[in-house]
């Protein structure tokens, strides 16, 4: 019993020592200055000292988004900080909020009092009368985070009228270079493949203000979205395809239909959803 206690604990004390040696590798290729975030937890900072590029939902779904969404209400499913909701709310657009966070419901109840309008923000526990009310759910980077997005298709078909659609868009999937989520602490395109879970945690605490242990419970939880895996998912789901996309990195067409890059080169995946259970 000692001695296979004794090996148990040098292949454990081995295992921990890899981990710090590739954590020590992978330090090699980070950024020296660390990213920064706002009160609210929003980055502001990546590790090069510049600020993210937010898109709009016309940057994803096109310019004519405002006049496909004109007169419908919407859900803004994983609405995270509010901007969506908040753009809708002034293009006059009757939308809402929905997100499983509290912190971020909060302070996009805040930003949108800041700027001026009242749009709902529910919790899960809030979503009970909405049955149908929706026409368009939109989600907008989240598809890649929903740990259980089988159950959320299923609760978005519940929340939709049955002639409604969920307009998805999501960047980058799992095989992107970036699919990681962790761009602010390194450039090396992908970390998440080429070092142990373990390793890029570790080094994860030192550059995000959390403490996650897996991919699971980073960046509010990453589920290792692949294109394959998005289509796989929605074919045992309540809805089916009007359209999909998968948009190549810097609009580079050409190599998205080289067999076996597609997945790697593809930086958004943007889809309309139907119901097909009617
Ligand atoms: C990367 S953020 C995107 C937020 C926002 N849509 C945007 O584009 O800025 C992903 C959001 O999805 C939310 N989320 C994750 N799982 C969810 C779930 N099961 N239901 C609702 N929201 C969820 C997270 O709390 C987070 O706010």
């Amino acid at each position: 019993m000692p001695a296979a206690l004794a090996t148990l604990g040098s292949g454990v004390a081995t295992k921990v020592r890899n981990i710090m040696l590739t954590a020590r590798v992978l330090r090699a290729f980070c950024y020296s200055t660390r990213p920064e975030w706002d009160n609210f937890g929003r980055l502001c900072r990546d590790g090069r000292g510049v600020p993210p590029k937010f898109l709009t939902l016309p940057d994803r779904f096109g310019a004519e988004i405002w006049d496909t969404l004109n007169g419908a209400r919407v859900l803004d499913y994983g609405c995270g900080y509010g901007a969506d909701v908040i753009d809708c709310l002034h293009h006059g657009i009757n939308a809402s909020g929905f997100d499983v966070r509290d912190f971020v419901l909060a302070a996009a109840r805040r930003q949108a009092e800041g700027a001026g309008v009242t749009g709902p923000f529910y919790r899960p526990d809030e979503s009970h009368g909405l049955r149908g009310a929706f026409d368009y759910i939109l989600s907008v980077n989240c598809f890649e985070h929903y740990l259980n997005p089988a159950a959320v298709l299923r609760h978005m078909r519940w929340l939709l009228k049955p002639t409604g659609v969920v307009l998805a868009y999501f960047s980058p999937p799992w095989l992107h270079p970036y699919g990681g989520h962790v761009r602010e602490m390194t450039p090396l395109p992908w970390v998440h493949l080429l070092f142990p879970e373990r390793a890029v945690m570790r080094l994860r605490t030192e550059y995000y203000a959390e403490n996650a242990t897996c991919y699971e419970d980073a960046a509010g939880g990453l589920n290792r979205m692949t294109v394959a895996k998005f289509k796989h998912v929605i074919a045992g789901s309540p809805f089916g395809f009007r359209r999909l996309e998968l948009l190549p990195i810097r609009g580079i067409r050409a190599v998205t239909k080289i067999a076996g890059l597609r997945e790697l080169l593809t930086t958004a995946v943007r889809a309309e959803l139907i119901p097909n259970d009617l």
